[in-house]
């Protein structure tokens, strides 16, 4: 980019208004204090919308558009029985009046709940996979744009987590939104960190930091895999956005912080739930096991080994991941009930 001259980098790219923007970047004082480190800000993205609610919502914005260019009338999408991209994805479908059929890894719970209770309200279509089949999934989705194509519907797929270079938008955009956050608060935050899953997020807002110069450290935790299988997705997707829309971007550093993921995707050790009834009795804020408990939970362990003594400020990006939160209720109740500052009756 010349100095002075601003080209809109996402100016013509197919994109549908969904979430309310912006969403607010607001400071955990309390919390701050108690830590007795830099400033921590959390950006409340759980805050794009109610229902639809958190990151993917940013990236469904320029998803659907495409698929609206496209005239599909079939959204298909993948993830966890829990997955919050495959609720969102649901939601936007009947938002607007599309179809939705969602590829589920694992088997539906007994009790329908959280994220898979929205899904059959608004009424997505499920396959239920199994972990060998999720692996190789580009065959699921065949099968099922090809039963869509039989009945004369024009399906549109979309892969884990909405992350692929059309997604990447959604979190290029969130750093234009930051910019200008930061800009009105007059801070310069020396890292911007979030929890990483499929990588769109942190994929966007990688190329975000260049396009709208932040200036500062793109970090994710993961919550599954590690740290290889994210350099490798997210460069992956950043070369594909590169030779999409033909830009030209430097090679940046991926900056995944791994050791966090405890006994695996979807599960998290007492710590985490210690650190959600914490974060939401101190500050208010509602995190959940999956995601962003799991990453604040490692940003707190960090920032007390001392990796963020430099800093003055920095944002935790809040994605969402609300419904979550209530499957794992057994577990919380334990984590409650072990409270020993809660007066008995
Ligand atoms: C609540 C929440 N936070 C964070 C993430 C991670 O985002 P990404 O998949 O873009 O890495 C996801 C989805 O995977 C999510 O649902």
């Amino acid at each position: 980019m010349k100095p002075g001259i601003f080209v809109d980098p996402a100016k013509d790219i197919p994109r549908i208004s969904l979430a309310r923007l912006p969403t607010p970047l607001t400071c955990l004082e309390r919390l701050s204090k108690e830590q007795g480190g830099p400033r921590i800000w959390i950006k409340r993205d759980d805050l794009t919308e109610t229902a639809i609610s958190g990151n993917k919502l940013r990236k469904l914005e320029f998803t659907a558009g495409e698929a609206q260019t496209q005239q599909a009338t079939v959204l298909i999408t993948s993830g966890g029985i829990q997955s919050n991209h495959c609720r969102a994805t649901a939601i936007v479908a009947a938002r607007l009046g599309m179809k939705c059929h969602l590829i589920l890894r694992g088997k539906p719970d007994k009790v329908l709940d959280g994220n898979l209770l929205l899904d059959n309200l608004v009424g997505a279509s499920f396959t239920f996979a199994t972990a060998k089949q999720f692996k190789t999934p580009d065959q699921l989705y065949a099968d099922v744009e090809e039963h869509y194509r039989a009945l004369g519907e024009k399906p549109f797929s979309i892969p884990l987590g909405a992350s692929d270079e059309i997604g990447l938008w959604g979190y290029i955009e969130c750093a234009r939104e930051l910019k200008s956050d930061f800009q009105h608060l007059g801070i310069h935050p020396e890292h911007i960190i979030s929890a990483a899953g499929s990588g769109g997020t942190m994929g966007g807002l990688i190329v975000g930091n260049v396009l709208h110069e932040l200036n500062s450290n793109i970090m994710a935790f993961n919550v599954c895999d590690d740290e290889a299988w994210f350099q490798r997705k997210i460069s992956r997707d950043i070369r594909s956005w590169i030779k999409r829309y033909k830009r030209e971007l430097p090679d940046q550093p991926i900056n995944i912080i791994d050791g966090y993921v405890g006994p695996g995707y979807g599960r998290a050790d007492p710590h985490v739930y210690e650190t959600i009834r914490h974060v939401a009795r101190v500050e208010g804020i509602i995190l959940d096991p999956v995601y962003t408990g799991k990453a604040f939970d490692a940003f707190l362990q960090e920032l007390a080994k001392g990796r963020f003594r430099q800093a003055s400020d920095i944002v935790f990006l809040h994605t969402g991941g609300i419904f979550g939160l209530f499957p794992h209720r057994d577990l919380f109740a334990d984590a409650l009930l072990t409270d020993a500052a809660t007066p008995q009756p």
